[in-house]
């Protein structure tokens, strides 16, 4: 028999500092050679491919002309929309004509990390380049995200093969984030949670409560805030505990727009 063609991925990167696709190549279950040479054919990504130049921009024009409606568009990094686009160009078009062309054949479209989702770090403060999420430029069809800085690569990867087997996206939240990654607070998995519970907290890092793995609330845990599934999946495959909180340093709400990190930069710009 004729194994069926692996389904197209494109991906796309505008304000980005690789850190998404770093962290996807980082993974053991499947490892990113097997997604992409047996599961998927991931025809364009600028961090990973070997190719350039107009020999690259011509495989992206014809992987998206022979998929078009079939494809799977990822894309990472912010938006740059200030000075009409022009802070981020890539074969002669801004990024946001890019992206724009890209998304017209997609069958589905994929925002991987915070920039992508909902602008990131940099669509914080001042925000000097006029950052946005793709779902401000792409309006016209559903664009799931996978927020995070970086992102859990499991979560794409479970998003992508859910997508690839079953040929539809799974439930998703009101955010567009999916459920089964973004469905619970952080707090409400937390192993730390007894000891919120019971009132104990670390006051300063190093202190006792620090050092007997005491709540981490009062020094800015922003678990209540966020959702996520950082506490259940661990970072990095090397056991239990391998997450922020886990590690002894607060959730800074680096998924959640508005929370954390984000909002406490744009008070001090
Ligand atoms: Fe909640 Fe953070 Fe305390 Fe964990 S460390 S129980 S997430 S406040
Ligand atoms: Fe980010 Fe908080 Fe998880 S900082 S990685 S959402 S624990």
């Amino acid at each position: 028999a004729v194994a069926a063609p692996r389904p197209t991925v494109i991906w796309l990167s505008g304000q980005a500092c690789t850190g998404c696709t770093e962290t996807l190549l980082r993974t053991n279950h499947p490892t990113l050679e097997t997604l992409i040479l047996d599961t998927i054919s991931l025809d364009y990504n600028e961090t990973l491919m070997t190719g350039s130049g107009h020999q690259a921009e011509n495989w992206k024009q014809q992987a998206m002309k022979a998929n078009w409606g079939k494809y799977l568009m990822v894309t990472d990094g912010s938006v740059p929309t200030g000075a009409g686009g022009n802070y981020c160009r890539v074969a002669g078009k801004t990024y946001i004509e890019a992206v724009k062309d890209c998304a017209a054949g997609a069958a589905a479209v994929i925002s991987i990390g915070s920039c992508s989702s909902w602008g990131g770090w940099v669509s914080t403060g001042v925000n000097p380049t006029g950052a946005k999420g793709l779902n401000e430029i792409i309006t016209d069809k559903p664009v799931v995200t996978i927020p995070g800085c970086p992102p859990n690569p499991y979560n794409f990867l479970s998003l992508v093969l859910h997508f690839v087997t079953f040929g539809k996206l799974p439930a998703l939240d009101d955010k567009m984030r999916p459920k089964f990654a973004y469905g619970r607070l952080i707090h409400e998995n937390c192993e730390r949670r007894p000891h919120f519970d019971a009132g104990r907290f670390a006051m300063e890092f190093g202190d006792y409560g620090h050092r007997q793995g005491y709540c981490l609330y009062k020094l800015g845990c922003k678990g209540p805030e966020t959702y996520h599934n950082c506490p259940s999946i661990g970072f990095n495959d090397v056991g239990q505990g391998t997450w922020p909180v886990g590690t002894g340093h607060p959730c800074f709400g680096c998924s959640e727009k508005g929370v954390g990190f984000t909002k406490s930069i744009h008070e001090l710009a």
